[in-house]
């Protein structure tokens, strides 16, 4: 074998910058994403023998420091991978344990996630919003409904035909489950709701606020690191002069609903906000009665004036298009009024990336 000369690295042993897996069977291909503070290394490995390509995630003992239940965060995450069983989450593999740390292998999905700079049309972004929050609803139809409280668009894969994949289970709970201190207020500032801030207790609407902000960030163009420049001074994502105008107020209200301030101002569960987005026009096709009703914002006696109006237009032969667009006129007004809510929670510090 010749002299192998790399990275300043003499011999003819192969080099690598990727820790050695070989005794269990895999070579590291690349690295996924790092959390240095957490002590958190993610690889795409690929299997010896099989060909077949998984994901560990390094949990270096260092920083295994278990929370109060006496679980550590890996076994947590194992825990809840192993109930589930979607084609668009991956499963759980394997486990071992090296005198580094503890390392969980977990299927690969391959496809790029929402972190990276991709421009979406607002038709797919709604594409994909249908199929998050059909996963969503997976996690929430479960006997003990499971929480995910760290949705985002890195955890968030999507693939060309744009079918989302959510990984990243190490945040996640049972509805159930008791906040623990080290759990508490634990998911990505700027897509955690409020009501992780305060420590009450999570929902389903709880998952709904995260992915609100998430398809934001998608139809704005901000990067998740950026989110906070959407957060106004009363900590509400105000985001509705960043659209583009071609966007409908039918989804803009819809948007507004996923990221109300208060959890009961938002849909209950994924059932119910699937539902309600199905429908929707996402652009505006621009009859002018749209416009009237986008009019119709945050005051009563405006949104009595919007029904007057279109009930002359009734008059005029339309009166099919009322009573659809009542409903939706109560819906912007609705979204309106959660929006302008003045929580009075204060924002923490950023500890997740
Ligand atoms: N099963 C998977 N298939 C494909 N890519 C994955 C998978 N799991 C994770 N990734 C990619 O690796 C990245 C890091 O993994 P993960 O989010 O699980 O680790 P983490 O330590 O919790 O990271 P962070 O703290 O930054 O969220 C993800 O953002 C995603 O892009
Ligand atoms: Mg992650």
């Amino acid at each position: 074998m010749g002299l192998d000369v790399r990275n300043g690295y003499q011999g003819d042993i192969p080099f690598s910058k990727y820790p050695d897996f070989s005794q269990q069977g895999y070579q590291v291909i690349q690295e996924l994403g790092r959390n240095s503070e957490a002590g958190r290394t993610t690889y795409l490995a690929q299997a010896l023998k099989t060909d077949q390509r998984v994901v560990i995630k390094e949990f270096r003992f260092a920083n295994a420091i278990p929370d109060l239940s006496g679980l550590k965060a890996y076994e947590r995450e194992i825990q809840i991978l192993q109930q589930l069983n979607h084609s668009r989450i991956p499963r759980y593999v394997d486990a071992f344990e090296t005198s580094a740390g503890f390392y969980m292998l977990q299927e690969y999905k391959n496809a790029p996630s929402l972190g990276l700079k991709r421009n979406f049309e607002p038709e797919e972004v709604k594409q994909i919003a249908i199929s998050i929050l059909e996963i969503l609803i997976y996690l929430q139809q479960q006997v003990d409904p499971i929480i995910h409280r760290d949705i985002k668009p890195e955890n968030l894969l999507v693939d060309e035909q744009l079918n989302a994949y959510l990984v990243d289970f190490g945040l996640a709970q049972h509805k159930g489950a008791k906040m623990t201190l080290s759990s508490l207020a634990a998911g990505t500032p700027g897509f955690m709701p409020p009501e992780e801030h305060f420590g009450y207790p999570l929902t389903e609407a709880s998952d709904l606020y995260s992915l609100g902000a998430t398809l934001i960030c998608l139809l704005t163009r901000t990067r998740s690191g950026d989110i906070n420049k959407l957060i106004d001074a009363k900590y509400r994502l105000n985001f509705q002069q960043k659209l583009s105008p071609q966007i409908s107020p039918y989804f803009k209200a819809w948007l507004m609903k996923m990221v109300a301030q208060k959890r009961q101002h938002r849909y209950a569960n994924a059932a119910v906000a699937l539902a309600a987005l199905k429908p929707i026009a996402v652009i505006s096709n621009d009859t002018g009665l749209e416009t009237l009703f986008a009019a119709v914002k945050s005051r009563r006696k405006s949104f009595v004036f919007g029904l007057a109006t279109i009930g002359t237009l009734a008059i005029a032969g339309k009166i099919f298009m009322i009573a659809q667009s009542a409903a939706i006129n109560k819906q912007v007004l609705e979204a309106s009024e959660s929006q302008n809510l003045k929580p009075n929670f204060h924002r923490l510090d950023k500890n997740r990336h």
